[in-house]
């Protein structure tokens, strides 16, 4: 049968994830995998999720199994708006944060639209503002006297630690992002999963407090919990809310009910934040050791960005390499990374590569940041 008439006229702006394909191909385990965004399992509540799951059912009965509000289950709310300093009719807690960047879009878009984005940026937004149709356009160099494009609604933006370039807008670049959406009267999108994890410097001010008119914030707790919760939460002004409560409804009616009252009872007892100031320690010594090898094999001509925080950092090889030539070569030697082109909207810079340090074990990373640099030696002395 052929189906083609069938599917909406979204389907063929729908766009694959080669983050994901990776994932179907290869057994990750089996490698060195820099290619995932995965958090190391080590930093999952292992040991605590029996108690924790019994004081769930024991504490909230079968309203941890009912459907629950659309908008999340107070108690969380409660908690995470005393956390972001807000009240909680401005929370919505969603189901993971692409969920969020997927919300925005769709209460925000038209079909031409355009977004302002940061280049590169999370292959999964361009995925979602691909698939309303709307057009992305990077955000300009220099913000000063910048014009925004005509048909501009938002800018969409990781301040922290950013997936997949590691780095971090400093308070200068962040008040001129303000600045520019105030000026040319954009909303904000500000996509912050790995803001908790800070390995080095202080914390700066998000834009949503810069900004909070005008911005839409999304938080996760995959990277401070457990992915596989798909857990997240949107602060923003509640006439925006109201929009994103529409659109839940008839997504997923409400966000999963008993993972809440677990990420509730995790986040009341304390037990978050020292599993964070411990999953902190941890990838602040992934990181540092993958800078260190990467200081020590790589090739001259290679440079990479030393991320303050978050799971990522980006490589830079000279022009003559093209990573999307040399992925196979690569997996093939039992090394995987992820192109650089493809955080690009137009696929350019094929002479970069996003690296995970987290997911790695310890032991993989040497032989595995060795292996790649050779083969960028061996591509440089063709
Ligand atoms: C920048 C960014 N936003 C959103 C997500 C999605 O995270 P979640 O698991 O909360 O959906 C990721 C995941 O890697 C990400 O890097």
């Amino acid at each position: 049968m052929d189906y083609a008439r069938f599917f909406s006229d979204d389907v063929a702006s729908f766009l694959p994830s080669p983050v994901r394909e990776i994932f179907r191909k290869v057994d990750l385990s089996a490698i060195c995998s820099f290619a995932g965004g995965y958090p190391d399992a080590a930093t999952f509540p292992l040991r605590e999720m029996p108690e924790l799951t019994a004081r769930v059912l024991e504490k909230y009965g079968s309203r941890a199994l009912q459907y629950g509000a659309t908008q999340g289950v107070p108690e969380l709310r409660a908690l995470l708006a005393e956390r972001e300093g807000v009240s909680p009719d401005e929370v919505q807690i969603t189901t993971s944060s692409q969920q969020g960047i997927d919300v925005c879009a769709r209460i925000l878009l038209n079909p031409g639209d355009r977004v302002h984005v940061q280049e590169p940026t999370y292959l999964g937004a361009l995925q979602s503002l691909r698939a309303y149709r709307a057009e992305t356009v990077a955000l300009p160099a220099s913000l000063g006297d910048a014009r925004a494009v005509p048909g501009a609604k938002y800018i969409y933006v990781i301040p922290d630690f950013s997936n997949p370039s590691g780095e971090t807008l400093s308070l200068p670049e962040r008040e001129a992002l303000v600045d520019f959406a105030r000026r040319e009267d954009l909303l904000i999108v500000e996509d912050s999963p790995y803001r908790a994890l800070r390995y080095e410097g202080t914390p700066l001010p998000t834009l949503r407090s810069l900004a909070p008119e005008r911005t839409l914030y999304l938080g996760s707790f995959s990277k401070i919990f457990a992915p596989g919760f798909r857990l997240g939460w949107m602060v923003g002004p509640p006439e925006l809310l109201g929009k994103v409560y529409l659109c839940k409804q008839a997504l997923d009616l409400c966000p999963p009910v008993f993972d809440q009252y677990l990420a509730t009872e995790f986040l009341a007892s304390g037990a978050l934040d020292r599993n964070l100031a411990r999953s902190v320690e941890l990838y602040r010594g992934k990181r540092d050791r993958m800078c260190d090898l990467l200081a020590r094999y790589m090739p001259e001509g290679v440079r990479w960005t030393h991320p303050e925080g978050g799971l990522f950092l980006f490589v830079r090889l000279p022009e003559q390499i093209d990573t999307v030539a040399l992925y196979d070569e690569a997996l093939s030697a039992g090394v995987a990374y992820v192109a650089g082109s493809f955080f690009y909207p137009d696929g350019s810079h094929r002479n970069t590569m996003r690296l995970n340090f987290s997911f790695v074990a310890p032991e993989k990373m040497e032989p595995g940041i060795r292996l790649l640099a050779s083969l960028i030696r061996n591509k440089l002395s063709l």
